[in-house]
């Protein structure tokens, strides 16, 4: 067989087998996630979220890394907290952040839950901030910031100006360069996404723009096509299963 034969051959195989023999990567940061996933005390509907948040993939697409210091805004029981506690490991660290009228939400069940999986000094990276976003104790000191499912309360409740606001003071806290996921559930225009608690992609795009963030990419990694977007997101056999869009965007340099 002549050399260029064999070439072709070795190639065909990496391409058949998906891999050259050598042992498979496992990226660090997703062999923590999944470990976390098992871990007890989580929150008793972690587990029903897990399959359609796809926490892995989700914070691959974010750009989440070992070692970041990351803000988890409005972190409501804190699902996203635990999940970036091991995403960004022990060198990490997460601030969790709630305002003051969240804590107050559901009888105080969410301040009450997110306490909770800290108890016992659970995550020992995370820190649990009660306070309005306009007081945040950062400036340009966070490299990444996570605002989820949340952005429609906010525009739906107390309009543009709000929203804004709250996206200038993620601004101010990130770092020049710094990062921005938002996760959202997909309205469509016509429907009352008010009552239906989401929000039309297009106005979750125009409000990062307007607060000066750059949009870098948008992914339907939590896309669900049988959801026709008519429904609340707390309907029955929908809750958790939304149609979702995820967005990375970033603060310019400068
Ligand atoms: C927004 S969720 C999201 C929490 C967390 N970021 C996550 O991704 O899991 C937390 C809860 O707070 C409520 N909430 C938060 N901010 C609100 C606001 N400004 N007005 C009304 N409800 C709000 C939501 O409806 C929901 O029940």
């Amino acid at each position: 067989m002549n050399k260029t034969l064999i070439s072709a051959l070795i190639f065909s195989c990496v391409i058949a087998t998906g891999h050259s023999g050598a042992e498979e990567q496992v990226d660090p940061m997703a062999a923590r996630i999944l470990q976390q996933l098992k871990s007890d005390g989580r929150n008793e509907y972690d587990a029903v979220k897990d399959p359609d948040r796809k926490p892995v993939e989700t914070m691959q697409f974010f750009g989440v890394n070992a070692g970041m210091t990351v803000l988890d805004m409005t972190a409501g029981n804190g699902y996203n907290a635990e999940i970036l506690s091991a995403a960004v490991g022990p060198n990490g660290i997460v601030y969790a952040q709630n305002s003051h009228f969240v804590t107050t939400l559901i009888k105080g069940a969410l301040h009450k839950a997110m306490r909770g999986r800290l108890e016992n000094n659970r995550l020992p990276n995370v820190r649990y901030i009660v306070v309005d976003s306009e007081d945040m104790p950062f400036d340009k000191s966070i490299d990444l910031a996570i605002w989820g499912f949340n952005i429609h309360d906010v525009y739906n409740r107390d309009g543009e100006a709000a929203t804004l606001q709250f996206l200038a003071d993620i601004k101010r806290a990130l770092k020049p360069g710094g990062v921005l996921g938002v996760s959202e559930h997909v309205g469509v225009a016509g429907n009352d996404n008010a009552q239906l608690h989401r929000l039309e992609t297009s106005i979750v795009l125009g409000m990062l723009e307007k607060a000066g963030f750059v949009v870098e990419e948008t992914s339907d990694l939590l896309a669900n096509p049988d959801d026709d977007h008519s429904q609340s997101i707390y309907a029955d056999g929908l809750r958790y299963r939304t149609d979702r869009i995820l967005i990375r965007a970033r603060k310019p340099t400068s």
